[in-house]
């Protein structure tokens, strides 16, 4: 019997940062490790995702490839034979099928998803692609017949209604598509990997994103390690005078923890007992910079020598594989609905 499948996707439209890397490529890692021999991995690149707001098309595809580099980087292992690393654009029956599910996909549905509702306010033309993203996302998902479909909490919503289209599909024509897991079973798995919600070094209310206003907030993966000391350096942090870990009162310091023990493999308990109660911000921040520099160092040495032969041979082969994989779920739903005997 096939294995059950874990999928996820990381868009590759702007440079990544730490909450990215402690958030989602970390935690894929983990999983794999985890669950070695007992689950398919799916990874891949959602490109065809990736200009459902403006990007800079000329980046495109070589930042298509960097993002599975640093996954690679982060300790993935591509050597594995359970997991494929593919690219959406590569396998045509993502676009197919999404094509396919858009008749059975309500648009109310799609206007009360969170994300086109933030992505498109304000703007004076919203795209269809930016609409239709969360059928393609159900597509990405339903082709592989994907239990667990590890994500951020801006995207569970859309893994929901992958779910709901799915049931749906499977009302009308029987049994076509495995369901991923309900919202809570999702969470459950996702818990078990420990996912970090790292925040803004300058403004600890908000979370560390891309679309922050200002870069200062963010560590970049690709930062010059100096300036990503000045940063961390110059963190806020609260005029407490003693050191305490507590995310409502003293997010910036907590967040700082968080950092510091994901970064140095310490359980944030004893970085806990190591610092509360001092007063010296200063030597504590010293020590989270030297953390983080420490760590981009090490993981640009690592991106470094990522062997990239290596690395487009596994997409190629893995693209091979999938492709049949994704061909099998688009016949039976392609008869489904009549298109084929
Ligand atoms: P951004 O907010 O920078 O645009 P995305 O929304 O593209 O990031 O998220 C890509 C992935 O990284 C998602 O899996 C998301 O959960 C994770 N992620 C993003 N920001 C953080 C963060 N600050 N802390 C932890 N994980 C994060
Ligand atoms: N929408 C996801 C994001 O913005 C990326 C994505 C596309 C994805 N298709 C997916 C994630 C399928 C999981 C499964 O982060």
């Amino acid at each position: 019997m096939s294995k059950p499948v874990i999928l996820t996707g990381l868009r590759a439209n702007n440079q990544l940062h730490l909450g990215n890397y402690l958030g989602a490529l970390l935690p894929i890692v983990k999983l794999q490790k985890q669950y070695a021999g007992q689950y398919q991995i799916n990874l891949f690149v959602p490109d065809l995702h990736s200009f459902t707001t403006p990007i800079d098309h000329s980046k495109l595809y070589e930042q298509s490839l960097n993002n599975i580099r640093l996954f690679i980087a982060a300790g993935l292992d591509i050597k594995d034979q359970d997991t494929y690393i593919y690219r959406q654009s590569f396998v045509p029956a993502h676009s197919e099928l999404t094509v396919i599910l858009n008749s059975f996909t309500y648009m109310g549905e799609l206007s009360r998803m969170t994300q086109f509702k933030e992505k498109g306010s304000g703007q004076s033309s919203v795209s269809v692609g930016l609409f239709d993203y969360p059928v393609l996302m159900a597509a990405d998902i339903l082709l592989y017949g994907a239990k667990y479909v590890p994500v951020g909490a801006d995207q569970t919503q859309h893994v929901e209604l992958a779910r709901d289209i799915a049931i749906r599909f499977n009302n009308k024509f029987g049994d076509i598509f495995v369901l991923p897991e309900a919202e809570k079973q999702q969470i459950e798995f996702a818990h078990s990997t420990n996912r970090l919600r790292i925040k803004d070094l300058q403004d600890p209310s908000k979370k560390m994103s891309k679309s922050a206003g200002s870069d200062k907030g963010i560590i970049f993966l690709g930062d010059d390690p100096e300036v990503a000391r000045k940063k961390i350096l110059s963190a806020t942090t609260d005029s407490f005078g003693e050191i305490a870990y507590d995310h409502e009162t003293r997010p910036g310091i907590s967040n700082l923890m968080d950092i510091l023990s994901a970064l140095s493999g310490t359980p944030l308990a004893d970085v806990q007992q190591k610092y509360q109660g001092l007063s010296q911000y200063g030597e504590f921040k010293k020590d989270v910079a030297d953390a983080v520099v420490n760590f981009l160092k090490d993981f640009n040495n690592k991106l470094q020598a990522v062997d990239d032969q290596l690395c487009l041979d596994k997409i190629s082969q893995s693209e091979k594989e999938v492709n049949q994989l994704a061909n099998q779920t688009l016949a039976k739903a392609q008869k489904a609905v009549g298109l084929r005997q």
